[in-house]
């Protein structure tokens, strides 16, 4: 009787801590051995490849309701699909609360939306929008326990924002009960105020996204999350970090010894504000919030991932199809920049991206590629080692990679269910060939072979930032 299902052979296997030349020996969907001259039926050749980590893409919006109603393009089947494409074995999306819902029930609806449809494992964060006593007296202690330990709060959009005094209840709660808050840092007022001036003074076409959305709104409110954190005593992780100034925020935080985390994603190295700035609609395809910056903006970002201050990389795939009821053009082809919906796709593209423009030229280690677009995710939500690393007793998810291959993005190859990628044209150097969920073989040149409901929910532990108590302002009085 074999040893090992299946053998990776004479590949670079690549964790968030070394290189080391070694044959990976699978049973079972675990890696059960690392070493030399190991041995099965089937054997996978990976001379001359990287053999690193499935991605984690910790930050994606599939089969979710936005808060203007609209549904996003993709659900688990072909989200997930588009993320085995490119190398990912994890998506962690997002069961979003509105108004009045109650977070048990909205988080039952997203298990039925992901059920038999994704061929990866997921994990969901919960979006709290309404923090009610009986939502944070009971429904979210009772759901960390349940495998459901990040929550992510909103300072902005009408429908989701937390005033401060809701937002320190909930991590007030996160703190008590050991969970993750990420919060979408932006000042809710300044980005309606500046809205109402540009469209008084005619200014609506989809440039004007930048202006209204401006890095001092992101600015304050990163640090308004930072103090309302520590005020409370608790880790922080402020999603999609747009640029120098939420950036130089978060590395203050750190020098200050708080535990304060910072995420970026591929449209804050890859485009800029004058992306939107295109003829007609054209500019809505690049629009998210916050938004893209500029090239000074772009080069503080890649110092972020490069010195530490930004710890994760993932997509905000938020994918609005760009023609069609549910997209970009759900309000009219005309429609004033702030009744576009916002969001960019990138759960495919993410790795190569960063592979090819940070490791290729030298920006980041390997070491370093992994860590920010795995193995970090896996720690800060829980899902560390099962996932996020290769390592005896890890789950056997592995995307084996071609340094050298060149590919010229454009959206007839990918597997979402978008009609744009706002790459199109980029040629990157580095792809991955084959992606393995737990052993199993899920995409083979780009070739998703993987069955519908394969995918199964990982529940996920305390994220360890959040296991030890730190002192908060009523610690020390
Ligand atoms: O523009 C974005 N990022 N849309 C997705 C929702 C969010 O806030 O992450
Ligand atoms: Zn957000
Ligand atoms: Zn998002």
């Amino acid at each position: 009787m074999n040893v090992f299902d299946l053998v990776i052979k004479g590949g670079t296997v690549v964790t968030g801590a070394d290189s080391t030349h070694c044959d990976v020996g699978i049973k079972d969907g675990i890696v059960t051995a690392l070493g030399d001259g190991l041995d099965a039926a089937t054997v996978i050749d990976a001379r001359g490849r990287l053999v690193m980590p499935g991605g984690i893409d910790s930050h994606c919006h599939i089969d979710q309701v936005s808060s203007g109603g609209l549904e996003t393009a993709d659900d688990f089947a072909s989200g997930s699909r588009s993320a085995a494409a490119g190398g990912t074995t994890t998506i962690i999306p997002f069961a979003a609360q509105h108004q009045g819902q109650s977070l048990r029930e909205v988080v039952a609806d997203y298990h039925r939306r992901a059920d038999g449809k994704a061929v990866i494992d997921y994990a969901f964060h919960l979006i709290i929008s309404d923090p009610t006593e009986a939502v944070l007296g009971q429904e979210f202690p009772a759901l960390i326990k349940d495998g459901y330990s990040s929550a992510k709060i909103y300072l902005t959009y009408d429908a989701l924002k937390l005033d401060d005094r809701q937002a320190l209840n909930v991590l007030a709660t996160a703190r008590r009960e050991g969970a993750m808050v990420m919060v979408h840092a932006e000042n809710h007022d300044v980005i309606e105020w500046l809205t109402e001036q540009l469209l008084l003074q005619g200014k609506t076409s989809p440039r004007y996204h930048a202006a209204a959305h401006a890095a001092a709104a992101e600015r304050e409110a990163t640090h308004r999350a930072i103090t309302l954190a520590e005020v409370v005593g608790v880790p922080v992780l402020i999603v999609h970090v747009s640029g120098r100034e939420a950036i130089e925020q978060i590395a203050w935080a750190q020098r200050k010894g708080l535990p304060v985390y910072g995420e970026t994603c591929p449209q804050y190295l890859f485009l800029t504000a004058d992306d939107m700035d295109r003829d007609g609609f054209e500019g809505a395809k690049y629009m998210c919030s916050p938004p893209p910056r500029d090239a000074a903006n772009q080069a503080c970002v890649w110092q972020g991932l490069e010195n530490g201050v930004l710890q994760v990389f993932s997509s905000d795939h938020a994918p609005y199809r760009f023609s069609g009821r549910d997209g970009k053009a759900a309000a009219g082809a005309d429609a004033p920049f702030q009744k576009i919906a916002n969001g960019v796709p990138g759960l495919e593209v993410r790795l190569p991206l960063l592979f090819s423009e940070g490791v290729r030229t030298g920006r980041l280690s390997l070491q370093q590629f992994v860590d920010l677009t795995a193995t970090r995710a896996a720690r800060l939500y829980g899902l560390y080692p099962r996932k996020g690393t290769i390592a005896v007793g890890s789950d056997a998810d592995i995307a084996i990679w071609d340094a050298e291959r060149k590919v010229t993005i454009s959206q007839a190859m990918l597997h979402d269910n978008m009609d744009y990628t706002p790459y199109e044209g980029r040629t990157v150097t580095g792809w991955p060939t084959l992606t393995l969920s737990r052993g199993e073989i899920v995409c083979s040149e780009g070739e998703v072979t993987a069955a519908p409901g394969r995918g199964v929910f990982l529940p996920c532990d305390l994220p360890e930032p959040a296991r030890a108590r730190r002192p908060g302002v009523l610690d020390t009085c």
